[in-house]
């Protein structure tokens, strides 16, 4: 009997490389894992193997993201990302909200992009056109860089948020099928807003999920836009593209909201003179007219009237829909099998036209009860109700910033957890934006909701923030924190976030005794133990 004897570990980094034994045998394994034993390997010369070190120390990366903050702009991001290696700026191009639309994290999605396990480069919802104009020249960028291999960027295992593969319902590459139960609007007529709170049943799809979770939602394009579309175009409804009726595939498939580069690529393709030099340059960013802001692809189609370019080619220029994503507002231990989103539907005029927000209309208008959507729980990285039941949480959600405290109440509620509940919540008038305002106070009259502190920004001639209100009872607050309250926030990143922190850091200094830099580091401690916790967008 033939006697295997077990292959010798590949030695790939030579023994004169200047690692230590530890980081050699990683390598070697690392590029074992790369390359296959039937290929004929030769070691990497003492000199390659010091570029590999280079890389798998990140380039002289320092591993800090000076950049991470969502209201800077790209520009200024790009700049703090200077001489970085290309799989960090790529980081940096992202809209830094971490907020799971893409499936990853702004780091992971990064790094997946530079290790080439992630294709797609428009992903990044928050960061629209921009970053995915930046992504695609930073990828050009490292296609042409000679092949040395970051290490910790090409063998991190970043995995997208849920694998793709597995159970449907776990993530936007496999969604579950949810049935559309109700909606209801949570504030009243003559409110400048209108939000709605949107019942799902999810019995189906056989989905749970924890407080602090997020919901995805495929959603389906206007009618009436698609049909403008479709005459533009000269086309049919009827019109086959690749095996379907154009007005389905324009229906569910892709995204006609801001027109793509890639359309105006198109475009300049199939007309000439000033309208090709003019499509050429929206294409590349520039924006000739002072309009390229306001292109969804009906105007991109009326900018540039009488090309009419083949459906099929229309269809492959545009960017495939992507979900939307919704912090979940119920809980699975109080409605198991159920859940709700509290939605502000997005419409405003440009032009003489009204544009709606894709997903939000839709759920507001579109979807009827008993109807079914695509859609996949999205796990909240670090946005959960603290372990130890006892433990006081402080909540500040203005606006739909709401949904998850909604939830965190309900939760606390069906578990009897003891702890005690504060919520800051806030809108535009006390008369007609007060949502949820009878559960709400029902929760206050029994006891769960130990404080309810309102702002609203319009009742007087001043605004009047949560943050505003946070100042107020600053000493109270204090001394929640001193107890180890747990502290969410929830809502608008562009601002309201960032003046939440402030006013927490105000609070620290003149409650706690400490100066503004200890009140920083106080606040900032607070982030890393996980007492500060934001779900923002
Ligand atoms: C983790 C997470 C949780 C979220 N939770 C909630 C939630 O609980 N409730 C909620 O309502 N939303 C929530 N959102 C936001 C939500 O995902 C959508 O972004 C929002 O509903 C808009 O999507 P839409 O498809 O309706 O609009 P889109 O079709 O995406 O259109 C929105 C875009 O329209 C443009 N736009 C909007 N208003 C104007 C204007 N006045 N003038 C010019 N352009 C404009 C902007 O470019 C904007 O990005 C959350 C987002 C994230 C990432
Ligand atoms: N991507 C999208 O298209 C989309 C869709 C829906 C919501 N959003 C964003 O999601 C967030 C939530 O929207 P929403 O409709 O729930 O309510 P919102 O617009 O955030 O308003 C809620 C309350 O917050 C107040 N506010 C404004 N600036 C503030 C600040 N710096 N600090 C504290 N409070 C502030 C508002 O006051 P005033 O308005 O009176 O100043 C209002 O009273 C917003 O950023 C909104 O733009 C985005």
């Amino acid at each position: 009997m033939n006697q295997m004897t077990p292959p010798a570990p590949l030695q790939i980094i030579p023994e004169t490389a200047p690692f230590s034994q530890e980081q050699r045998s990683w390598l070697n394994g690392f590029f074992a894992g790369l390359v296959s034993l039937d290929n004929a390997v030769t070691p990497l010369s003492p000199e390659q193997g010091e570029a590999v070190m280079k890389g798998a120390a990140g380039d002289g990366d320092d591993g800090e993201a000076p950049w991470h903050d969502q209201t800077m702009p790209l520009a200024e991001r790009m700049k703090l990302a200077e001489g970085r290696p290309i799989r960090r700026k790529m980081m940096a191009a992202m809209a830094q909200q971490d907020c799971g639309q893409c499936g990853y994290n702004c780091h992971d999605y990064s790094e997946v992009i530079a290790n080439k396990s992630e294709a797609r480069l428009n992903l990044c919802v928050p960061g629209g056109k921009e970053t995915a104009r930046m992504l695609k020249s930073l990828y050009e960028e490292l296609e042409k860089a000679p092949a040395v291999v970051s290490a910790p960027a090409a063998a991190a295992t970043v995995a997208p948020a849920v694998a793709p593969a597995g159970e449907p319902g776990r993530s936007r590459d496999n969604p579950a099928i949810a049935t559309f139960l109700s909606r209801r609007q949570v504030n009243k007529p003559g409110s400048e807003k209108e939000t709605w709170h949107i019942e799902f049943d999810l019995t189906q799809a056989g989905l749970d999920y924890v407080v602090g979770d997020s919901f995805g939602v495929f959603a389906a394009n206007d009618l009436g836009l698609v049909d403008q579309i479709i005459a533009m175009l000269g086309a049919s409804h009827m019109t086959e593209v690749n095996g379907k009726p154009l007005r389905e595939v324009l229906l569910r498939d892709v995204s006609l909201s801001p027109a793509p580069d890639t359309l105006f690529e198109l475009i300049s393709f199939v007309t000439g003179g000033a309208q090709r030099e003019k499509a050429r340059a929206l294409a590349s960013g520039d924006d000739p007219d002072g309009d390229a802001a306001n292109l969804d692809v009906l105007a991109a189609l009326q900018k540039f009237a009488g090309v009419r370019p083949h459906p099929e080619a229309f269809v492959e220029a545009l960017e495939p829909l992507q979900p939307r994503l919704y912090s979940i507002s119920s809980s699975h231990n109080a409605t198991p099998g159920r859940l709700s989103l509290t939605v502000d539907a997005v419409r405003y005029v440009i032009g003489k036209r009204k544009r709606l927000g894709l997903a939000s209309t839709f759920l507001a208008e579109r979807i009827n009860p008993g109807d079914t959507l695509g859609v996949y729980v999205q796990k909240a990285h670090g946005f959960g109700l603290p372990q130890d039941p006892n433990t006081p949480i402080i909540m500040i959600g203005p606006g739909t910033g709401i949904a998850p405290f909604r939830a965190f109440l309900h939760d606390r509620q069906a578990t009897r957890a003891p702890g005690r509940n504060w919520l800051f919540f806030g809108h535009q008038r006390s008369e007609y934006d007060f949502f949820y305002s009878d559960e709400l106070n029902a929760m206050k009259a029994s006891g769960l909701l130990t404080r309810l502190s309102l702002a609203w920004s319009r009742d007087g001639a001043e605004k009047f923030y949560v943050q505003d209100r946070m100042r107020e009872v600053g000493r109270e607050l204090w001394n929640w924190l001193a107890d180890g309250a747990h502290v969410y926030v929830c809502g608008d990143a562009k601002r309201m976030a960032k003046d939440v922190e402030r006013a927490l850091v105000d609070i620290t200094a003149q409650f706690g005794a400490r100066s503004t830099d200890e009140a920083i580091a106080f606040v900032a401690d607070l982030k890393k133990k996980g007492r500060y916790q934001q779900d923002v967008y």
